[in-house]
């Protein structure tokens, strides 16, 4: 059985695919072929399984996009959104309290930043501009809901290099001016994101990144948060490292 396909989610996306792809939204016979992406791209964490992929699409579905390569039907990379209102979080919160574990029982109909859980890219299609189209997709989801900004937590793959001789903040300033590459934030940066600062404890077992992560963000220009809510106001936890 596949699950009902919602073109409404990025009809207001201009998504640049290279020839042989195409991007949908998740469908259940998808599952088997996220789990094994998740298990390519992270190797040392427990794949998804096929019952929180379907809780992801149930609470969100126009939310939850799939780059699939037509030639072998095979996916190629995913990208998993819930709307969040941010007022109810901090912003060193961890991927578990953001997601509410991985259920995505938070998503809030109502809430005005679209929250990426995750974007993974098959390592056989990387470099091939997946990630960008999924994130053109998920811009044109936020343009067309009228959503303030997207706000995601990107992994810092290779700060694990530097702890000891760059502090986070330096290291985040030091990508952001394209003076450094990290493997997941400069993509993320390539693809239309700005980062917002350094957090610890984001994905506390990644080891590549020694725990650390950046909050990042792009802001609808269209539709811009009030002075107010700007991420960077948000409150850390109190136990924030
Ligand atoms: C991060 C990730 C999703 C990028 O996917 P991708 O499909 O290869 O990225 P794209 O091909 O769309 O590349 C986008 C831009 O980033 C750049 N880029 C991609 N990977 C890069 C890398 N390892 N180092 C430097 N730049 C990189 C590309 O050059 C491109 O920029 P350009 O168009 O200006 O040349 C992929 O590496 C991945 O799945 N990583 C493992 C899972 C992960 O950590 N996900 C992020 C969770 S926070």
């Amino acid at each position: 059985m596949t699950t009902e396909i919602h073109p409404a989610a990025h009809e207001e996306a201009v998504v640049h695919l290279p020839d042989g792809y195409s991007i949908r939204s998740m469908e259940t016979g998808d599952y088997p072929e996220v789990g094994l992406i998740c298990a390519a791209v992270y190797p040392g964490e427990t794949p998804y399984t096929e019952a929180e992929l379907a809780d992801h699409h149930a609470v969100f579905p126009e939310g939850q996009f799939v780059v699939e390569h037509e030639p072998s039907g095979r996916v190629a990379g995913v990208h998993f959104t819930l709307r969040l209102d941010l007022a109810h979080f901090h912003l060193d919160d961890d991927w578990e309290t953001l997601t509410e574990h991985d259920t995505f029982a938070d998503h809030d109909p109502g809430g005005h930043t679209l929250y990426t859980a995750d974007m993974m890219t098959h390592p056989r299609h990387q470099h091939h501009g997946i990630a960008r189209a999924l994130t053109e997709a998920a811009r044109g989801l936020a343009r067309g809901r009228g959503l303030w900004r997207m706000v995601g937590g990107s992994r810092l793959s290779g700060y694990h290099e530097w702890v000891g001789r760059l502090s986070p903040d330096e290291y985040v300033d030091r990508v952001s001016r394209g003076e450094m590459v990290d493997p997941v934030l400069t993509a993320h940066l390539h693809d239309g994101w700005q980062a917002v600062a350094p957090i610890f404890g984001y994905l506390p077992r990644d080891e590549e990144s020694a725990g650390w992560s950046a909050v990042i963000q792009w802001l609808n220009d269209a539709c811009p948060p009030p002075p107010g809510f700007d991420v960077s106001r948000l409150s850390r936890r109190s136990n924030a490292s």
